[in-house]
């Protein structure tokens, strides 16, 4: 149904150019890797932003200011724009990666340090094709490559809105990334290989609600910046667009119709307006997903709300084969050669397993496993832990509903948990069966995680 994988003149050589200058332009470009951990990181703290007061003028000109605004308000420009007590859009906002700190640019229009001397073409430039006024090519970090997808006259009203915001004089600061990661230059070959430039061209086989659903998804939106697993290179997998990605410790669920056809509209639609879980019936969206859902989506009218949903549900992507190399709990780094973890030494998955449990669960199990007594009982030697495989994945996908423990089904990967509960399987004395009179059996892999998930979905079954 959907194909993103578009067919150029340009394809073929850019294969072959993908396979010679992998090896030699991967440590040139891994930085982009993580990029995506990068954006999570800085929106882990759910921060929710409060826009200016704007002079809309009178007549024609308010009308153009009040759609910019709201269509800047869909493109959530405001939390990679707007710093911790940092004035509107002024930038600054630090984008922590491996390699080093990238920070985002003032776009107030602020003829010094802003973007008020830009003209509109050049700042179609840099929305559309990832060119700044000098010439030399954005970082993708600033989503160009699904800001490409805006049609000109909504950048013509979203730049009507950003000359209308409260000038903020701040300079932009230099990222603190050494070269070669600093090297602008090298973008160009990364653009030439991964992105494609193009405004979005409507499908006539569609509704008009389904073409503006995929308008507001695959560009302004840019949720298959978290929502899309990504290459070595950092470039999105379009054939498993939106099927579901790591983004920090956290798990952006699959949001193709795979997943969101047995929700009704209405359901998708409180997702964002109320920060349902789908299925779940007390889990509420935490982390990225909630800044987004508060400094973004709240803003639009249900149409456009329906709109998403609706293409969402559409999406027919392919799912990734459990066989591939998969990152570690949300640590950038991949160490499992996946087999559904089936052949990872233990000591691999415990040693990755315990970063994520210090992560997701210490904050009340502790980091030595002793709980809280009486609220969070102890998982030295617990039932529930040294017994059945499936009542322990069970527990964790799903919560324990009335109690603090949530449910974790959205919130982490197939091979977060697996390594997680091997962990908790494997600690604090669980395989000593002389001491807990049972010893916990085995290995948990994410193929049991994901059967148990595809068997009841990402929702509370208890
Ligand atoms: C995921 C975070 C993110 C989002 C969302 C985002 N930006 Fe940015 N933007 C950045 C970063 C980082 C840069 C700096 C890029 C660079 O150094 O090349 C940037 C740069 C820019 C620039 C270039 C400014 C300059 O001085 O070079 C413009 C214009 C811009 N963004 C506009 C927008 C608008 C408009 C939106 C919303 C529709 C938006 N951005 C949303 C992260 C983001
Ligand atoms: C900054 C990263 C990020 C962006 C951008 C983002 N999401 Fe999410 N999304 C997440 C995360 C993380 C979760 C899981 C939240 C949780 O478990 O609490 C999520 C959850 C969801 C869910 C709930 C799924 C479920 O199973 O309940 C839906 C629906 C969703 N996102 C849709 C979207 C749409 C549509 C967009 C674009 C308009 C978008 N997301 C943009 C990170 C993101
Ligand atoms: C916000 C607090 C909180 C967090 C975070 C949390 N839990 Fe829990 N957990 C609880 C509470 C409370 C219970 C006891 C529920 C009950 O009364 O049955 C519990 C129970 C459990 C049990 C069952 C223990 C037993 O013997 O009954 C397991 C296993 C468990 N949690 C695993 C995890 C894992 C794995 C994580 C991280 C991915 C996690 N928990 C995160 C609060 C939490």
């Amino acid at each position: 149904m959907e194909n993103l994988g578009q067919v150029t003149g340009l394809n073929l050589i850019k294969k072959i150019l993908r396979h010679i200058n992998l090896l030699l332009f991967i440590g040139c470009f891994a930085i982009f890797l993580p990029i995506m951990q990068a954006y999570a990181a800085q929106a882990d703290e759910a921060m929710v932003r409060v826009y200016p007061t704007v002079d809309y003028g009178r007549g024609a000109k308010s009308e153009l200011i009040h759609r910019g605004e709201y269509l800047v308000r869909a493109g959530d420009c405001i939390s990679c724009h707007t710093a911790r007590n940092g004035k509107a859009f002024a930038g600054g906002v630090p984008f922590k990666t491996l390699f080093g700190i990238f920070y985002s640019h003032n776009i107030t229009p602020d003829p010094e340090t802003g973007i008020g001397r830009w003209t509109l073409e050049q700042f179609i430039k840099s929305m559309q094709q990832g060119i700044r006024p000098d010439g030399q090519p954005h970082f993708p970090v600033y989503p160009f490559m699904q800001f490409t997808h805006i049609y000109q006259q909504d950048l013509i009203a979203i730049k009507a809105y950003l000359d209308a915001v409260p000038k903020a004089y701040q300079r932009n600061r230099k990222n603190d990334v050494p070269w070669p990661f600093s090297w602008r230059f090298s973008q160009w070959f990364w653009c030439f290989l991964f992105f494609k430039s193009g405004e979005f061209k409507p499908d006539t086989k569609y509704s008009a609600k389904w073409n503006r659903g995929a308008y507001l998804v695959r560009g302004l939106g840019h949720c298959g910046m978290c929502h899309t697993p990504i290459n070595l290179l950092g470039a999105p997998k379009h054939k498993y667009f939106m099927v579901g990605s790591d983004v920090s410790g956290m798990y952006a669920p699959d949001i193709t119709g795979h997943r969101l056809k047995r929700y009704a509209i209405a359901d998708i639609v409180n997702v964002f307006y109320k920060d349902y879980i789908l299925g779940g019936d007390s889990a509420r969206v935490v982390g990225p997903m909630y800044e987004v859902n508060h400094n973004s989506l709240r803003y639009l009218n249900r149409s456009d709300l329906e709109s998403i949903a609706i293409y969402l549900q559409t999406i027919s992507s392919q799912h990734p084969p459990t066989k591939k190399i998969i990152k570690s709990a949300g640590h950038g780094k991949s160490v499992y050669k996946n087999n559904g973890l089936a052949k990872t030494p233990m000591k691999t998955l415990i040693k990755t397993g315990k970063i994520a449990y210090e992560r997701h669960c210490a904050v009340c199990h502790q980091s030595n496993g002793a709980g809280m007594p009486p609220v969070v009982r102890t998982l030295h030697g617990s039932p529930i832990v040294t017994g059945d495989i499936l009542k322990h994945i069970e527990l964790v996908l799903y919560g324990v509903k009335g109690t603090a423990m949530r449910a974790f089904c959205t919130q982490l990967s197939d091979e977060q948990l697996a390594a997680i509960i091997n962990y908790q399987r494997h600690s604090w004395g669980n395989q000593d069966k002389k001491k807990y009179g049972q010893k916990a059996p085995g290995r948990v892999t994410s193929e049991q995680i994901k059967a148990v998930r595809d068997k009841h979905g990402n929702k509370h079954i208890r």
